[in-house]
């Protein structure tokens, strides 16, 4: 098999938490808070998905603000327009899973390239990545904005490859949703599941692929 001779990385759930935007106002959000968290990424989502299929591009951040309004509303909380607000701000100042940065170096010290290939807008990126500290890293992040359609689309992930200039079997791709590894596995990425909540296997992948808990193994699985 050939080296890997880079890393490419979902962003959200993989390398943002995105619960952390609900967490940061929980108190204010009350008993519902987890739920509304839950909800609010699983109809963005599922926006995504919808929008791909109906060949209706919008970009993720209307995706985000619509999934928001109908995870406030059908949690009672549709009024709270200063609640709308806070959450959105952080939703673009996400924070990182600990261990990100520390992976990103090592994987540069090994001669690995890394970038960020990612349903977010450019700009929604740019912003997550500067508020988590990780501006200085020779990490380019590559929105789907271009191929005007979201993940598992295969014209999304050859965005990775037309930027970085190498196979795709030279090309790891790390992500913590299931369906976003099975469709990168199907367009020939090598990939590695972050299974961060150790979710029951999905798509065939368990034992198919490498399998790790956190982005902190990943240097070694690669060697
Ligand atoms: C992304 C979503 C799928 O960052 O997590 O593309």
């Amino acid at each position: 098999m050939a080296a890997v001779r880079a890393c490419v990385f979902d962003a959200y759930g993989t390398i943002f938490d995105v619960n952390s935007a609900v967490r940061r106002h929980a108190e204010q959000i009350g008993a519902e808070a987890d739920a509304l968290s839950k909800v609010w990424r699983s109809k963005n989502l599922e926006y995504t998905w919808v929008r791909s299929l109906m060949r209706r591009y919008v970009d993720f951040w209307s995706c985000t603000t619509d999934s928001l309004d109908f995870a406030l509303n059908l949690h009672g909380l549709g009024e709270r327009s200063e609640l709308r607000g806070l959450l959105l701000d952080a939703y673009r100042t996400l924070a990182p899973y600990a261990e990100v940065r520390g992976v990103l170096q090592d994987l540069h010290s090994r001669g690995i390239r890394t970038a960020i290939l990612s349903n977010g807008t450019a700009d929604m990126l740019r912003a997550a990545a500067d508020s988590a500290g990780l501006g200085d890293l020779d990490l380019p992040l590559l929105s789907v904005d271009p191929a005007g359609i979201y993940k598992p689309d295969p014209a999304v992930y050859q965005l990775a490859v037309d930027f970085l200039g190498v196979g795709a079997g030279e090309i790891s791709f790390q992500s913590s949703n299931a369906w976003d590894i099975a469709g990168a596995r199907a367009f020939g990425f090598r990939t590695v599941w972050i299974n961060r909540t150790r979710q029951p296997d999905e798509y065939g992948l368990r034992g198919a692929v490498p399998e790790l808990s956190s982005l902190v193994e990943l240097p070694q699985e690669l060697s």
